[in-house]
């Protein structure tokens, strides 16, 4: 009897085929699942990865964003706040970075990870360190980030027509001064020096922050200097209440 089966090589290639297809599809169906039914919490995490395994973004902090060094050159050692006290502020380096760590331990209920105060000596980074009669009162730490990172807005980030992210963002991560020194005008320094150091940066286009929902003074400030609200992020802190944070933004250009 003849047989109608194709030869060995054909039906290789058939298979082989249908293997690919059947494995395309799978996958992109997944992704697009995982996409969808994932929670806000949850893709909170996909910049994270993005910044671990991009390409690109380490493409701008080393290309274009300032180098510690240079934002060290770009901010005056000493500074007067508006009520007339003289401040020294620094970048924060291997020296600094304890003191870092300890400010922040007191000043925020959230604890940071070891890969967090490694981060912040990297390139592209803004952290500064504010110390007034010798004792270390305050401190700011900012990264620079594809527009969009911050209020997890997809389509922005993965622009299809710009295959590298051409606009950034400063994300404001920490900013704080011990209770005793608030209000002598220190907060607003750091701040004028973060929106200096993005403004040299004609890639970035503003700066973003996530502040706790009953964190009034923060927000009075920031409201204070031109920051607006954009919208609420439920259950932004994992292991704080209120768990829901407003997402605030101040537009550079
Ligand atoms: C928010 C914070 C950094 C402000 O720092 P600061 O050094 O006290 O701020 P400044 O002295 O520069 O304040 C500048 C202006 O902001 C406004 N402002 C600051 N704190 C305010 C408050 N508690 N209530 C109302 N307005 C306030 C005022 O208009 C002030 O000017 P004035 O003192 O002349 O009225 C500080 O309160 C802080 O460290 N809080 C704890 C940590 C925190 O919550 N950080 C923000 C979340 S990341």
């Amino acid at each position: 009897m003849h047989s109608t089966l194709p030869p060995p090589e054909i039906a290789f290639n058939v298979a082989l085929r249908q293997y690919i297809i059947a494995f395309c599809i799978y996958h992109t169906s997944f992704i697009y699942t995982i996409y969808i039914i994932l929670p806000e919490r949850v893709r909170r995490l996909a910049p994270r990865l993005y910044r671990v395994f991009s390409r690109h973004h380490r493409d701008h902090t080393s290309a274009s964003a300032l180098s510690a060094e240079e934002a060290s050159a770009a901010v005056a050692e000493m500074q007067e706040t508006a009520s007339g006290h003289q401040v020294q502020f620094q970048m924060v380096d291997a020296i600094t970075l304890p003191k870092v760590r300890n400010l922040n331990s007191v000043l925020f209920p959230v604890r940071y990870s070891g890969a967090f105060y490694k981060g912040l000596l990297h390139p592209g980074q803004f952290s500064q360190l504010a110390q007034y009669n010798n004792i270390s009162v305050g401190t700011i730490a900012c990264r620079s980030q594809p527009l969009g990172f911050a209020d997890c807005s997809f389509t922005t980030m993965f622009d299809y027509n710009s295959p590298v992210p051409d606009k950034f963002e400063l994300y404001m991560m920490t900013l704080g001064v011990l209770a005793p020194y608030r209000r002598l005008g220190i907060g607003r320094l750091f701040l004028q020096n973060a929106v200096e150091f993005a403004f040299r940066d004609q890639n970035i286009v503003r700066i973003v922050l996530h502040v706790q929902i009953d964190n009034d003074d923060a927000l009075r400030f920031y409201h204070k200097h031109g920051f607006s609200t954009l919208r609420i992020v439920p259950h932004y802190y994992k292991n704080i209440e209120p768990s829901d944070a407003y997402l605030l933004e101040y537009r550079l250009r």
